[in-house]
């Protein structure tokens, strides 16, 4: 285990975290089955920017919270928890999607579990659900998932067609308020 530190997303994290992403493409070239949804290329530096521009402008607005992992003052990893619903007004505003990254040197030594940690911490107080999808061969993740509260939806066949060949994704909730619902309306059918 290192020495982690975690802390909001600032724009100067923007040219590190990149760096990381990009490394996924070179993982998928050598034929390594990297766990995150990728582009069929990999994008242009300029999109990669307004990626990173509009996921801050968004935690600005306290639609997301954007994370950060540092170990001796490098970033080597970062959280995204997002309202899935586009604003505060829509009925999917307590509903947020997590996405979690780790360079692949810091892997395995708890930056992605400090992540997690502080994400949920942040995530519960302004969300009521989150969910994450996760690839079937990614098992380890999966484990580390259940181990903050995660459970199992459901998979989505077919989801990703990476290369030609077809992965199935498994989509996970952290559900923080476990009291059951309320029965909805009943549906009258016509
Ligand atoms: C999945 C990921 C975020 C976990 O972060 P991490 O810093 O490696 O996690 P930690 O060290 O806190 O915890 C280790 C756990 O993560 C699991 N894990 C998943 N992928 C791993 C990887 N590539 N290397 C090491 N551990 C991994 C381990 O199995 C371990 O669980 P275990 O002790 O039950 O075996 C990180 O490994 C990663 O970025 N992987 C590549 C991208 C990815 O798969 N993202 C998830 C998309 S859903």
């Amino acid at each position: 285990m290192v020495q982690v530190a975690v802390r909001p997303y600032r724009p100067g994290d923007a040219a590190e975290l990149g760096k990381t992403y990009y490394e996924l493409y070179d993982e998928r070239d050598v034929g390594e089955l990297v766990g995150i949804t990728l582009f069929t290329d990999r994008p242009a530096p300029e999109d990669e920017k307004v990626w990173y521009e509009t996921q801050y402008a968004r935690a600005q607005r306290e639609e997301m919270i954007f994370l950060v992992a540092e170990v001796d003052g490098h970033i080597v990893g970062s959280c995204t928890v997002g309202m899935v619903g586009p604003s505060e007004s829509s009925e999917q505003a307590h509903v947020a999607e997590l996405g979690i990254l780790v360079d692949r040197r810091m892997r395995g030594k708890g930056v992605g579990s400090a992540l997690l940690e502080a994400a949920l911490e942040a995530a519960r107080a302004k969300f009521e659900v989150v969910y994450l999808s996760v690839f079937t061969f990614n098992v380890g993740a999966q484990r580390l998932y259940e181990r903050f509260g995660f459970t199992v939806c459901g998979v989505l066949p077919r989801a990703v067609k990476r290369g030609g060949h077809y992965f199935d994704l498994v989509r996970m909730a952290r559900v923080f308020d476990r009291t059951p619902s309320p029965p909805g309306p009943t549906v009258k059918h016509p």
